[in-house]
């Protein structure tokens, strides 16, 4: 037997003497300690400052800085600026926050068009597995909700953009019930609830482990009901700015024609979503194919600040094993059931339950220091005990509340009822953004950014099942913002001057850029 068969037997092996273990408890300073040696956003390698720009002078990570800096797509052709469409909203993004943005701009009178890179729903919302946080139990209140939100987010989210997720969070509830999301409930019919890692309240309400999946489906239902129009296939380029430099529109291109298409909007939203799949630290991701966070360059060339934007999440549990499911999230809420994650001698190292940067950083510090497992490709992991949460819940339980992650697992013929997986952390979500106030509304005049391309509502460390909450609450309220303000715009010039403004900037600084951004798909796309 090897190492790796030896480890995995253990698990099994001390299954029953774990059961009433508790997992080691950290103090604020160790948990601080850990995080500082260990998380990939202490890094200081990795990080490089950005030189052009409202955050010039700031650090992220080179692969942002990057794209940051990176050459318009537009910059070598010549665009006949000639509008082929006009809209009051133009939203740019087909996931959860561009599809509430929509139904909410629609819903508040305004004229609307959607366009997306790849269909309506491929976002990383369809990808959202174990929940959306919402203080709806009697035990539990917004309040609590906020708190610990912003201990998870390390004291640094932005206390206004939190207060109002965590009191419209119960609506929003309401409103994906009545039209149709199926969230799992208990006998008495009440909404089941579980608990999240850093949360002192059972608050995810969930479609057993594919709630972002069924709330999408709802969404995308909605729009078509709704007749809003939507151009797939379409990609943004670059936004249009007016003589002010407020936002006046976009330059699309149609993937199929490669003809650019040009839209007049008197206000824009960007629901782009996240940045997973630029692999920042060369880490696997759980984010979908078109989460290239192609938001961050077209609102920063147009004048846009971002905020926390060297700060990215590394989801603890992301599969390793086998090699294809690399990434692959395994949702938190499977240790919300009991799961404990063991290293290769079969010991537990860190409460499983403590906040994901804590949690992710104690599984590279096992590893780092020779404690993880090594799969047969050479990539290092600790064991998740799923059995163990048949055993604590009961027989067919995973089947029941989890069949995603046994499917997914069953393809590659691992029975997750009967054996461990192997997991490391996985990039997962981008904590910051572009800065926004609580209308979503940007720097740059009337250019919105809804969900996970905005930053500053989840700190530091998002908390599980708030960025769910954040794509409702803040696709909402972008959507009525944008269109109340195009009840008083009337349509402006469409310009590429901050364009114009952004080369004199890189001459100035002496950048030349490495990369053309929005980058659009992956690298490892085979673009000839
Ligand atoms: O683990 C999870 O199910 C992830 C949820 C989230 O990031 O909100």
């Amino acid at each position: 037997m090897n190492v790796l068969e030896i480890s995995k037997l253990k698990v099994g092996e001390t299954r029953s003497s774990r059961l009433d273990e508790t997992p080691p408890k950290l103090s604020q300073a160790e948990k601080d300690a850990l995080v500082q040696q260990y998380h990939p956003d202490y890094i200081k390698e990795a990080y490089g400052t950005i030189r052009v720009g409202m955050n010039k002078g700031e650090q992220t990570v080179h692969r942002v800085v990057s794209l940051l800096e990176g050459e318009s797509p537009l910059a070598s052709e010549s665009i006949r600026l000639e509008a082929k469409q006009q809209v009051d909203v133009l939203i740019i993004g087909g996931g959860g926050a561009g599809s509430m943005a929509a139904l909410a701009a629609k819903a508040s009178g305004a004229s609307v068009l959607m366009t997306t890179k790849l269909r309506l729903g491929d976002s990383n919302t369809v990808m959202a597995e174990g929940g959306m946080q919402v203080a709806v139990s009697p035990e539990d209140s917004p309040v609590r909700h906020f708190l610990d939100s912003l201990r998870g987010g390390q004291m640094a989210n932005d206390k206004i953009l939190l207060k109002t997720l965590v009191e419209e969070g119960p609506s929003v509830v309401k409103w994906l019930i009545d039209n149709g999301v199926m969230f799992d409930r208990e006998e008495d019919g009440n909404l089941s609830l579980r608990p999240g890692g850093g949360s002192s309240k059972a608050r995810l309400v969930r479609c057993k482990d594919y709630t972002g999946l069924e709330l999408m489906r709802v969404l995308k239902d909605c729009v078509l009901n709704e007749q809003i129009e939507v151009l797939e296939y379409m990609p943004v380029l670059e936004l249009l700015t007016d003589e002010a430099g407020g936002c006046s529109g976009a330059i699309l291109k149609n993937l199929d024609t490669n003809q650019h298409f040009v839209v007049q909007a008197k206000t824009v939203i960007i629901a782009t979503g996240g940045i997973g799949r630029l692999h920042i630290q060369g880490f696997p991701t759980s984010n979908h194919y078109g989460a290239t966070g192609d938001g961050l360059p077209l609102s920063y060339r147009a004048g846009a600040k971002l905020t926390l934007q060297d700060t990215f999440q590394y989801h603890p549990t992301g599969a390793v094993f086998p090699e294809a499911m690399a990434g692959i999230l395994v949702t938190e809420a499977i240790r919300s059931v009991g799961a404990h994650l063991l290293n290769v001698n079969g010991d537990r190292f860190i409460g499983e339950m403590e906040t994901r940067d804590a949690v992710a950083s104690a599984i590279i510090r096992e590893c780092a220091e020779g404690r993880g497992v090594e799969t047969p490709s050479g990539r290092k992991g600790v064991w998740l005990d799923m059995p163990l949460v048949d055993t604590l819940n009961g027989a067919g339980t995973l089947e029941d509340r989890f069949p995603n992650m046994v499917k997914q697992f069953s393809r590659y013929e691992i029975d997750i009822t009967k054996e461990p997986v192997l997991i490391y952390p996985t990039l997962h979500y981008q904590n910051g953004g572009v800065e926004v106030d609580v209308d979503g509304e940007s720097g740059v005049n009337n250019l919105f950014v809804a969900g996970e391309a905005s930053g500053g509502l989840h700190g530091r460390n998002r908390l599980m099942g708030n960025s769910l909450l954040d794509i409702m609450v803040y696709g909402k309220r972008a959507g009525e913002a944008a269109a109340k303000r195009a009840t008083s715009t009337e349509y402006k010039s469409i310009t590429l001057q901050h364009l114009d403004r952004f080369h004199e900037a890189q001459k100035e600084a002496g950048v030349i850029p490495d990369t053309v951004s929005p980058i659009l798909f992956p690298d490892y796309v085979n673009k000839s």
